[in-house]
């Protein structure tokens, strides 16, 4: 089963943080799992994926004016609806929007119809609420992507196992 992981990323954040979602995703048995900036999406892949994760870094708070612009112009093309929908996004502050962002993502993905999945606190620790938020190093001595790499890992084998229940 195909899922894909497609984010904006200008410096390498958000894309590292899309990797490791697809490491988690590979750990479970017949999943083929690619992440994707923009530019590099293969829209057949896509279109055949079952589920995909969108992310963005915050700016202002919000998801990037490139990722918007890319739902808005793909959702319809490459068959969103019906699939299982993720979020994540990288921050530079703990309280830098990345919480925002990832609701936004998923209202756009609700809105074109699929089925949106965090996995919640249904599978105890760590508890991801709405999608996994990476805060980088650039500023705040106490964060960096790596303290956030087991999250995404594990957010990404989640996904894809909801996803083989669901598309079996
Ligand atoms: C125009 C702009 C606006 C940003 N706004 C925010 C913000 O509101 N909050 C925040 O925590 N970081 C903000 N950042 C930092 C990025 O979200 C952060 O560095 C992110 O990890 C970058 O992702 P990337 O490396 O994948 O491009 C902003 C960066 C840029 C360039």
């Amino acid at each position: 089963m195909k899922l894909a992981v497609i984010v904006d990323s200008k410096t390498g954040n958000t894309r590292q943080a899309a990797d490791w979602i697809v490491q988690g995703m590979n750990q479970v048995e017949g999943m083929e799992a690619k992440a994707f900036t923009i530019p590099e999406v293969d829209e057949d892949f896509v279109k055949e994926a079952r589920g995909i994760v969108i992310g963005s870094p915050s700016y202002a708070a919000q998801m990037t004016p490139d990722m918007h612009a890319w739902i808005m112009s793909a959702a319809g093309k490459l068959d969103f609806a019906g699939k299982l929908g993720g979020a994540l996004a990288t921050e530079q502050f703990t309280h830098g929007g990345g919480e925002a962002v990832i609701q936004s993502i998923l209202i756009m993905e609700m809105f074109n119809g699929m089925l949106c999945y965090s996995g919640g606190k249904a599978w105890g620790m760590p508890v991801i609420h709405l999608g996994p938020v990476g805060v980088n190093d650039n500023v705040e001595k106490h964060n960096g992507m790596e303290h956030y790499k087991d999250n995404f890992i594990v957010f990404g084998e989640r996904f894809a196992k909801k996803a083989a229940g669901i598309f079996r």
